[in-house]
């Protein structure tokens, strides 16, 4: 087999990133570069991304991303043999930004274009950096999605449910602010709830007494809106040790639900017998302690493997986009340089849409 080597883009959220990832002759994938330029601080005074900052941003530096990638992998352009743009789903702008730029590097250097789905990127990963193979069971959690995903294939996924509100790194980030913490929220209210007392308040485990895999994550936030105000009522504010036990209950129920759900979406999944069952995670909020332990333990339990990529390959970056476009090369799917940018693109076109929107848009 001779070697493969794609460029990946990516700008459908709040991160401009480009990569260089080749499938070696033996098989074997190398990350040869992965650039991710953050835009927090463009957003940091908003409480959250807004869409034209991040599309204009995306437009400004898609360019240098690519250059840097390029340089850090020791390759041309015209070294590569083709190029995989995030087409979709995402903030249109930013979508735009990247398949633009996407289509004018391969007319000029006349390499061939594959839209990627911004989840098949996140799905697919953990065979770049695992090898995993088919049927496998993705649990996708970050600030805009949260869904359990069966992976049978490069273009084929079954949803087994989602979140019908917010998603879990969304609720940490609000959770967050409600407390009057910095963005973005999941990795400092892991770090209050450390100290905190997880028993001390009350918080719901939204949807566990329904069946299903179907999540809800808005109730939390209540939740937490109205033990805080009550302490405030009581005696006119929240003490360091209040808001530390607030962000222990709080990540203690979402890693509850997502314990459950997971145990429901493994027993779905072991059930139609796998050869090798394995749960792998993506997005953000798969960095949480807690919420990670929670989940390996869930494995063990019912003896599927747990698979973490690396936290950069996790969250939002370009590598993955560009692994999804050899894949689906290897799959024999076509390029084409007329493909649209898609604010909205499920992964499973059967599934029922899900109501609410996170802070990428409608949910996908
Ligand atoms: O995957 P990601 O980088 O971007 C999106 O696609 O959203 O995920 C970012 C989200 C944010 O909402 C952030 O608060 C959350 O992941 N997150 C965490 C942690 N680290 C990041 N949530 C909980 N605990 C963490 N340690
Ligand atoms: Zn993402």
């Amino acid at each position: 087999m001779a070697a493969l080597t794609f460029l990946g883009i990516e700008s459908s959220c709040d991160d401009s990133a480009a990569a260089v990832v080749r499938l070696g002759e033996n098989g074997a994938p190398e990350l040869l570069s992965s650039v991710v330029e953050g835009q927090a601080v463009l957003h940091a005074a908003f409480g959250g991304v807004v869409p034209e900052i991040a599309a204009r941003a995306h437009a400004e530096r898609l360019d240098d991303c690519v250059e840097r990638a390029l340089t850090e992998a020791g390759l041309s352009l015209a070294e590569v043999d083709g190029i995989a743009v995030t087409s979709g789903p995402g903030l249109i702008g930013g979508v735009l930004s990247g398949v633009m730029i996407a289509k004018g590097l391969s007319a000029g250097s006349g390499k061939p274009l594959w839209g990627v789905n911004h989840l098949a990127g996140h799905a697919l990963t953990p065979r770049l950096t695992e090898g995993l193979a088919f049927p496998y069971l993705l649990l996708l959690v970050s600030g805009g999605h949260c869904q359990f995903l069966i992976v049978d294939g490069v273009d084929r996924f079954r949803r087994l449910g989602g979140t019908i509100d917010d998603a879990p790194g969304e609720a940490f980030d609000k959770a967050a602010k409600l407390l009057g913490l910095a963005q973005p929220g999941g990795p400092v209210v892991e770090a209050e709830a450390a100290q905190g007392d997880a028993r001390r308040f009350a918080f719901p485990r939204p949807l566990l007494d329904r069946p299903g895999c179907d999540l809800s994550f808005s109730g939390l936030k209540t939740a937490l809106l109205r033990a805080r105000d009550a302490l405030v009522v009581q005696k006119g504010g929240i003490t360091v040790q209040d808001r530390r036990d607030l962000c222990a209950g709080f990540q203690a129920a979402v890693a509850d639900v997502l314990a459950e759900k997971t145990r429901r979406a493994l027993a779905v999944h072991l059930a139609e017998r796998p050869a090798e069952p394995a749960l792998a995670v993506a997005g953000g909020v798969a960095a949480n302690k807690a919420i990670r332990a929670m989940l390996e333990t869930v494995c063990a339990e019912s003896g599927a493997r747990f698979v973490a990529p690396p936290l950069r390959l996790c969250t939002d970056n370009a590598a993955m986009i560009a692994w999804a476009g050899i894949e689906q090369h290897r799959a024999g799917l076509m390029p084409g340089t007329d493909l649209i940018a898609r604010p909205r693109w499920p992964l499973d076109g059967r599934a029922v849409p899900m109501i609410g929107s996170g802070k990428k848009g409608a949910k996908a």
